[in-house]
Formats: C-alpha cells, sequence, structure tokens
C-alpha cells in the first residue's frame, strides 16, 4: 500500500465513464512535479458504451463488473491508495425524484460506505463527485459516518468551471477525503462547504476575466458544421409556458454557457446552451428582428419578447440567428477534456446518435477536478 511520501499514486477509478477522473489525474500529475504520478489499477464501469469510448482512448479496459459485487479483500488486493468516482447522481438531482437511499441507484455508493469500513487496505485519498444537492441527501450522510469512522477528515466543495475562468456552469459537489498528511488541512473547513480551494483564491475569476467562448470553438474551415444546425421544428419552441421560453443562447464573444446536460440536443430547452453565429446587425448592435432580446443579467442570455411571447410566429427570424448546438468535441473542450488523447467514434456523434452528448453530460470537468487533487494530494 502507498503511505506518506508516495511518489506514485496508484488509483481506482469507480464509476468510470468515459474517463473523466483518468483524465484528471493524468492532467495534475502533467501539472506537478516530475517526482509526483499517477497509474490508474483498475476502472469499473458497468455501461458498454462508456467502456468503448474508455478502452479506445486510454487501451485500458475498465472491469465491467456492478461495484455492488465488489468485496473488501478483492478491493483490497489492488493496494490503491486513491479512490476517484462519481456515482450516479440521478437519486439526488433536483429535477428528480429524489428517491436518495431508497433508488436502486445508490446501492453502489452505499455497498462502497460498507466496504471501505471492511477493508485491511483502505486508501488514504477519495474524492467524490456528485450532483449540487447530494450535500442534502442520505447518502452523503453515510459516506461521510463512513469515512469518519475510520479516520478520514473530509472537506466539502461546491464549485463552477466558470470560477477557473472555463464558460461553462457546471455546479457540482465534491467531497475529499484524506486518512494520512491531515496537518494541511485547515480543521476549522470540516463541515462548511466551500466555494473555493483553500490556498487557490486567486482562480476564483470575476465574471469580466472568464474567457470568451470563441476560446472552446470548433473552426467552421476545419469541421462541418451543418448537421448541428437547429431544426426548424426545434427552433419554434422557444415558446412555452406563460413567461415565453427562453432559449439559452450565447454568442462566441459571450463570458458563460450553460451546462450540458446529458439530454443535449434531444430536448432543446434546459439542456445546455445554443451557439448564434448571427446575433449581432452589420453595426454590431444585438438584433431584434421582430422580437425583444432582453440582456440577462449581464450575460448574453436572451429573454425573447415577455410582453407578448406568443406574438412571435416568425420562424424566418428564429433562423436568422443561425442556431446550432456545440458540437460534442466544443462540449468536451469547455468540459477540460485532452483534444489530442480524446475521442468519440464517428457513429456516436450527432446526428447519427446522442450518445457523445450523453456521456458527457454525465461526465466532470477534468481541470476542476486536476485543481481538487492538487488540494488533496498536498504534502504535509
Ligand atoms: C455520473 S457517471 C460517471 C461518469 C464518469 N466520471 C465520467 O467521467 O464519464 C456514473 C457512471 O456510473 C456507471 N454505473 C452506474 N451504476 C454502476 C454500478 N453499479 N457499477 C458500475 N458502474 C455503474 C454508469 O454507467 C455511469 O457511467
Amino acid at each position: 500500500m502507498a503511505d506518506e511520501g508516495t511518489k506514485k499514486h496508484s488509483i481506482l477509478e469507480f464509476f468510470s465513464g468515459i474517463g473523466g477522473m483518468h483524465y484528471a489525474a493524468e492532467n495534475w500529475s502533467r501539472a506537478s512535479s516530475s517526482s509526483r504520478s499517477v497509474e490508474i489499477v483498475a476502472a469499473f464501469e458497468v455501461s458498454d458504451v462508456c467502456n468503448l469510448v474508455y478502452s479506445s482512448n486510454f487501451g485500458e479496459n475498465p472491469i465491467q463488473r456492478s461495484i455492488e459485487h465488489l468485496d473488501a479483500s478483492y478491493l483490497d488486493s489492488f493496494n490503491a491508495d486513491t479512490w476517484l468516482m462519481s456515482p450516479p447522481c440521478q437519486p439526488y438531482t433536483s429535477m428528480g425524484k429524489q428517491k436518495d437511499d431508497q433508488d436502486p441507484r445508490a446501492r453502489a455508493l452505499l455497498h462502497l460506505c460498507q466496504v471501505v469500513q471492511d477493508m485491511q487496505r483502505p486508501p488514504n485519498f477519495i474524492l467524490l463527485e456528485n450532483v449540487n444537492n447530494f450535500q442534502h441527501s442520505n447518502s452523503h450522510d453515510r459516506w461521510l459516518q463512513a469515512l469518519g469512522s475510520i479516520g478520514f477528515m473530509v472537506h466539502e466543495f461546491l464549485l463552477s468551471p466558470t470560477q477557473f475562468g472555463i464558460p461553462n456552469e457546471r455546479i457540482r459537489y465534491y467531497a475529499l477525503a484524506r486518512r494520512i498528511g491531515k496537518s494541511s488541512w485547515n480543521p476549522d473547513d470540516i463541515g462548511k462547504l466551500l466555494r473555493y480551494i483553500p490556498g487557490r483564491e486567486d482562480v476564483v475569476c470575476a465574471a469580466e476575466e472568464v474567457e470568451e467562448v470563441a476560446a472552446y470553438l470548433d473552426e467552421s474551415s476545419q469541421v462541418d458544421l451543418t448537421p448541428y444546425m437547429v431544426a426548424d421544428n426545434d427552433l419554434m419552441k422557444w415558446k412555452h409556458g406563460l413567461q415565453g421560453y427562453v432559449f439559452d443562447i450565447v454568442t462566441p464573444e459571450s463570458r458563460r454557457c450553460s451546462c450540458f446536460t446529458k439530454s443535449y440536443s434531444k430536448y432543446i430547452r434546459g439542456t445546455g446552451s445554443l451557439l448564434s453565429t448571427n446575433f449581432y446587425d452589420e453595426e454590431g448592435r444585438l438584433k431584434k428582428m421582430n422580437f425583444i432580446v432582453l440582456p440577462h443579467s449581464g450575460s448574453s442570455r436572451c429573454i425573447f419578447d415577455v410582453e407578448d411571447p406568443w406574438s412571435i410566429q416568425d420562424l424566418n427570424a428564429m433562423r436568422g440567428l443561425k442556431l446550432r448546438y456545440f458540437t460534442e468535441t466544443e462540449v468536451s473542450r469547455l468540459m477540460g477534456f485532452p483534444e489530442e488523447r480524446f475521442k468519440f467514434p464517428q457513429e456516436m456523434l450527432y446526428p447519427k446518435s446522442r450518445l457523445g452528448y450523453r456521456m458527457l453530460g454525465n461526465s466532470l470537468n477534468v481541470e476542476v477536478v486536476a485543481s481538487l487533487l492538487e488540494y488533496l494530494f498536498k504534502e504535509d
């Protein structure tokens, strides 16, 4: 088992999906001094498609066994000093039924709560990622109780990539736990939900310091973006409910876009931003067309015609905005996946398939996790 002063962290990656944790660990290692490295000794994931993407990018197959069936002695046999995991979030999402620890999808995490206590050689470092709201769940309480009972100190965070200068909102909960080297962590931070990484307050960016979306976009000269244009029948779906609905439209100059969920492109509203490449008129003014565009709280989010939402029947006006979906590559760039080492198989890309978006929606921001790993592995 690795112990304090170890140069190489041997990692078990649970719920590995498309390998967001794996990339984050590699990024951390690359950014650290050369004497600190990582090895993913095993990844566990039940999904065929996720495993296909994982193995095509890393050349290693995750172990396709349900985590509920891994026992303490089996996990001991890996001698891993670190666990990284993002358990299924459906039991906790505010839009879902919030069945919490009664949801079958919470079982694997609850199993790990027990197993980690039964192990002869439990890990020294654990990072767990989940949705904002997990912190209010019974599963959360059981996880913290389990870790507390075997001597872990836990620090909890609520962070979004925008705080790191990345123009993508994705507020997520993180629990970082360590059994050794605790003295570099402030005990006063226990029980708080930190909105920054201690010692890295400088990375919390003001809105105007966040990069423009343009830096993350594909070159239209190199990628055929036509398949990503929003179809006419979807364009008119902006109208919804009493207030008139809102598409979250951003432009290349925007310094934010909303969280891309696993339903991006399946549903057009509330699943992620749309990109307009024709949002300004020749003089650089916001296009008004025949409806009103209101800048929303300083960002380029738009609300159309709140006074009379039903008046807008003009498909041509909507077409004029040239709305398209962000491509899978653009979403993965915004989520910090390394372009040269991460690709989906062609058949998983829109419009043939929505699998790419689906898996990205379930994944995590690699850069945020890499920054948290620096804090997790901080030496005393
Ligand atoms: C929130 S996603 C994690 C995504 C991952 N961190 C990534 O970067 O793609 C949860 C993953 O857990 C997998 N999963 C759910 N229940 C599982 C179980 N009992 N055993 C193993 N994997 C499971 C799902 O297939 C899904 O890919």
